[in-house]
């Protein structure tokens, strides 16, 4: 899935950016090596990075 139209950034961008400590959709912007354009996608990413952190616990003791 697309969160970001404006920068071509994925879920799996998002997930990536958040594994390296990206908290922020901003974070996720640099992680990327982009910045907000139109920044619709500000919401998107935040409520994303906020589901892959809840979820994280669960994948950290399935490893
Ligand atoms: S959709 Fe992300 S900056 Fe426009």
């Amino acid at each position: 899935m697309i969160h970001c139209i404006c920068n071509n950034i994925n879920t799996k961008a998002v997930e990536a950016a958040a594994a390296k400590g990206a908290e922020t959709a901003a974070c996720v912007q640099r992680a990327c090596g982009s910045r907000f354009r139109c920044g619709q996608c500000r919401t998107d990413i935040e409520q994303h990075l906020r589901s892959w952190r809840q979820t994280r616990p669960m994948l950290d003791a399935a490893e």
